[in-house]
């Protein structure tokens, strides 16, 4: 059982706050992304599917067209009510929205066919504990998937994104590089069946704004963003269009087969 932390305070006032912005923002409604994580988990008619850390229910819906029955949970409320008044108003009666922490999973093992988190490894401080969880809670032959952020394999560039991450918003602890998710997963018996690249790119006004990041720090993150533009210090290869200045978050989707 994982003790409440602060930083799970961070994080729900972070999307608390964010919350309405995060539920309208194009880039994470864009159901080309969306679906990018249901199709990696070869999802069927028949299957029980867990979204961790569900927020306002982006990917649990898109679940539940193909699914049996889906379930999402999260530990902050409000992202939580956005998802349940969705439910409500689209009269969609396959999917449950509960209060619930990805590092302490309040189900039994061998649940469901479909594990599934976007978004949110990079927001927890042991990632390998939720992993650890979406693998207990998975049956046996079923399917565990992350779709996220994911930065450079050269430590010093991955550390250049996340502070400038950090800085936008505190709830973000670290974005892992891709070698990292995969070690996780190995360690937590589940076979590497698919790994997906792809990228958001962000700009930087309105990834402040959706933050909500306070002057000081915005200017910061807007500062580091420019200077990575001029020597290339992360990967995400910041650039003007516009006059307007925008970086590119690499993402990886990230597919397992639970062995045991
Ligand atoms: C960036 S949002 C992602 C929401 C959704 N998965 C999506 O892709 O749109 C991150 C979410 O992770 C949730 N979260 C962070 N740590 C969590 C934890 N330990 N357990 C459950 N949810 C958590 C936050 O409350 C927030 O709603």
């Amino acid at each position: 059982m994982s003790e409440p932390s602060d930083h799970k305070d961070v994080v729900r006032e972070e999307f608390t706050k964010q919350a309405d912005a995060y539920a309208a923002n194009s880039i994470l409604t864009d159901s080309e992304k969306v679906k990018r994580l249901v199709q990696a988990t070869n999802a069927h008619p028949e299957a029980q599917v867990l979204e961790v850390a569900t927020g306002p229910g982006h990917v649990a819906f898109e679940f539940a067209k193909v699914s049996d029955e889906v379930v999402g949970i999260d530990i902050t409320e409000a992202p939580l009510e956005i998802a349940r008044k969705k439910k409500q108003e689209r009269d969609i009666e396959n999917i449950h929205f509960q209060k619930g922490d990805g590092e302490d999973i309040p189900f039994p093992e061998n649940t469901f066919d479909i594990v599934a988190c976007r978004l949110a490894l990079h927001h927890v401080e042991a990632p390998s504990n939720v992993v650890k969880e979406m693998s207990r809670v998975c049956r046996p032959e079923g399917t565990v998937a992350i779709d996220d952020i994911v930065v450079s394999e050269y430590s010093k560039r991955g550390k250049y994104q996340n502070k400038f991450e950090r800085l936008r918003d505190p709830s973000h602890v670290r974005a892992l590089p891709v070698s990292e998710i995969l070690e996780i997963f190995t360690e937590n018996n589940l076979e590497i069946i698919q790994i997906e690249t792809g990228k958001l790119v962000q700009e930087v006004e309105e990834w402040l704004d959706n933050a909500e990041t306070p002057p000081t720090r915005a200017s910061e993150a807007r500062e580091m963003v420019l200077k990575d533009a001029k020597r290339d210090l992360s990967g995400t290869h910041p650039y003007f269009k516009d006059n307007d200045l925008h970086f590119t978050q690499r993402t990886a989707v990230i597919a397992g087969k639970c062995m045991s």
